[in-house]
């Protein structure tokens, strides 16, 4: 048995996350937790709302409330939308936990010790109606190469040009607009990551089995320019985490928070302290290697953009420390999922946002299209036309079918009872066989993170028992010879619980059906395919289930595709 510790890149705490970002971090984690629960490992898997920064604050102050009761609020909206999506954490934590409070500074305080935090006075851009100091992207004003007028203080959106806040011309707030803004001094800290580039490069030098994405990007990083930069792990506002050094004063910090992107990693410990004070749970056993970490394997999963973060900040903490703190093992990353034809946009509502689509279709009918799309070697699209040929194909015609058509046979000439009687024959043998080879496939995807080969197997899975039964036809069978239409159907009621155990992770809830349609509380995965077919044996009862998938129609399809196309 391994022990898997699986975390979840951390959604932003403002806002309703769309399909895009779900796909790129919660689902696939959410599949290989599942399948390492179902083959008898012991998991667990974390994830926890990211609620510091300058946008959560200002998306609170859009809602009109205070930042705490804002973060409360959307904590609990969307920890409610995760488990309606079957997203099965153990825990769902927030980084802004007293946990990660008093983790983010006792790290702070291992790396000043450790002498790889400096003080850094600099000039940053003051907002003097607005009373805080502005990050650069809250900074706009006429971009100095091409003339668009709401070119921010990092970067033109339109002609991409990087900028300094104080390269644009008629530089205001983002905020409030004010053009009342002057050059303050103020002292930040600065991690000192340079100093550990060379055991960063050596690190992820010893990844082998690292997707090329992940690396890539990590050694651009490291590489490019002048090599990886020290980075400001402080800022001046309001909501965060307090710098301090331990339960010390720092002084001359008053006032400050850390950085948003030093102290989410460090959620991802937290967490399981947390997890650990609401279920008595052991953390140390998960974390430390010095307390029992050292035979976990680690699995981190998240959107390309997060990379830079995952491999080289958020190690330079934990290896800066210096102290016996699990490191991750794989971390598996995405590309982006586009929609039709063009990005997800919040701001101009266009695709389908994580609560929204659940108010359309049950969450099984996503996670088969995101996870058989997931975006792994390159970016994927959402198209309605798409979606609704998956979801009619693969889920109503092969496996809703298959289902459908078995268990009606069955009741309709043996009554709601799997019947005994004869033993199988070649074309039983030969499907074994074939689904014994599959199984191994399957599993040896879903091992790697495969996702979507992992899903193409399944699929094949399901695809070769309609093939047996469409070629067995025990409805013709039946007629000259019942005993061998009896073993035919046994066999197909037993694919059922099969196709069940090997689907749980996809579609969950499809699969509780199926198990409890054939009247299965609990099934082991199937090591051996044979025994697993043989397990439903005649006389026990079953029940035929409910359309397991509907077809999308045209129809629908139209207006789902016209309601989300956007509002500008
Ligand atoms: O990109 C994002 O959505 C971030 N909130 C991810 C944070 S992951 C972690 F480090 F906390
Ligand atoms: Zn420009």
């Amino acid at each position: 048995m391994t022990r898997h510790l699986i975390t979840s890149a951390l959604p932003y705490i403002n806002g309703i996350k769309h399909l895009g970002n779900l796909i790129g971090s919660q689902l696939p984690a959410d599949l290989f937790a599942r399948y390492q629960r179902s083959r008898s490992n012991e998991v667990l898997f974390l994830c926890a709302t990211d609620e510091h920064g300058t946008p959560a604050e200002l998306a609170a102050a859009k809602a009109g409330k205070p930042v705490a009761t804002y973060c409360n609020e959307m904590h609990g909206i969307q920890a409610d939308i995760a488990k309606r999506f079957r997203l099965s954490f153990d825990h769902f934590g927030r980084s802004s936990s007293p946990e990660n409070h008093q983790m983010t500074q006792y790290f702070a305080r291992c790396l000043a010790n450790a002498g790889l935090i400096r003080e850094v006075s600099e000039q940053q851009i003051y907002s003097i109606s607005d009373g805080r100091f502005l990050p650069d992207r809250y900074i706009e004003g006429t971009c100095p190469n091409c003339g668009y007028d709401k070119a921010r203080g990092d970067q033109c959106e339109k002609c991409t040009k990087q900028l300094c806040p104080t390269d644009l011309i008629d530089p205001h707030s983002a905020i409030s607009g004010s053009t009342d803004l002057e050059l303050r001094k103020t002292k930040h800290l600065y991690l000192r990551q340079s100093a550990l580039k060379y055991d960063l490069d050596a690190w992820i030098d010893s990844k082998k089995d690292w997707p090329i994405l992940t690396t890539s990007i990590a050694k651009k990083w490291l590489h490019d320019g002048n090599g990886l930069q020290d980075r400001g792990i402080t800022r001046d506002l309001d909501w965060g985490i307090p710098v301090k050094k331990g339960d010390a004063d720092w002084p001359g910090m008053e006032g400050k928070v850390f950085y948003v992107w030093f102290d989410a990693p460090i959620e991802y410990i937290a967490c399981a302290r947390e997890w650990s004070i609401k279920t008595g749970g052991d953390w140390e056993r998960w974390w430390r290697t010095d307390k029992g970490a050292d035979d976990v394997h680690y699995t981190q999963f998240m959107g390309k953009d997060n990379v830079p973060f995952h491999t080289l900040s958020f190690p330079a903490t934990i290896l800066g420390s210096g102290e016996p703190w699990k490191m991750v093992d794989q971390l598996k990353s995405f590309n982006y999922l586009n929609y039709e034809g063009g990005q997800f946009s919040t701001s101009q509502e266009r695709g389908v946002f994580m609560d929204q689509a659940l108010g359309i279709l049950p969450a099984d009918y996503w996670r088969w299209w995101l996870l058989s799309h997931a975006p792994e070697s390159s970016d994927s699209e959402f198209t309605w036309e798409n979606f609704q040929q998956s979801v009619n194909k693969d889920l109503a015609d092969v496996l809703g079918n298959f289902v459908s058509r078995i268990t009606k046979f069955c009741r309709s000439k043996f009554g709601a009872v799997v019947p005994g009687g004869g033993s199988f024959g070649p074309a039983e043998t030969a499907l074994i066989a074939e689904l014994t080879a599959r199984v191994r496939t399957y599993e040896g995807f879903m091992d790697a993170i495969e996702v979507r080969k992992s899903a193409q197997e399944l699929r094949a899975i399901w695809v070769a028992g309609n093939e047996y039964l469409q070629s067995a036809a025990p409805w013709s069978t039946f007629k000259e010879n019942p005993d061998m239409a009896a073993v035919q159907v046994r066999f197909g009621l037993n694919l059922i619980r099969l196709y069940a155990v090997l689907s749980a992770p996809f579609i969950p809830d499809v699969s509780a059906a199926m198990l409890a349609a054939m009247r299965t509380e609990h099934a082991d995965w199937p090591d051996d395919i044979e025994g697993a077919l043989r397990m439903l044996d005649g006389g026990h009862v079953f029940t035929v289930p409910d359309v397991l998938f509907a077809k999308i129609t045209d129809d629908q399809r139209e207006e789902w595709q016209n309601r989300f196309r956007g509002t500008r």
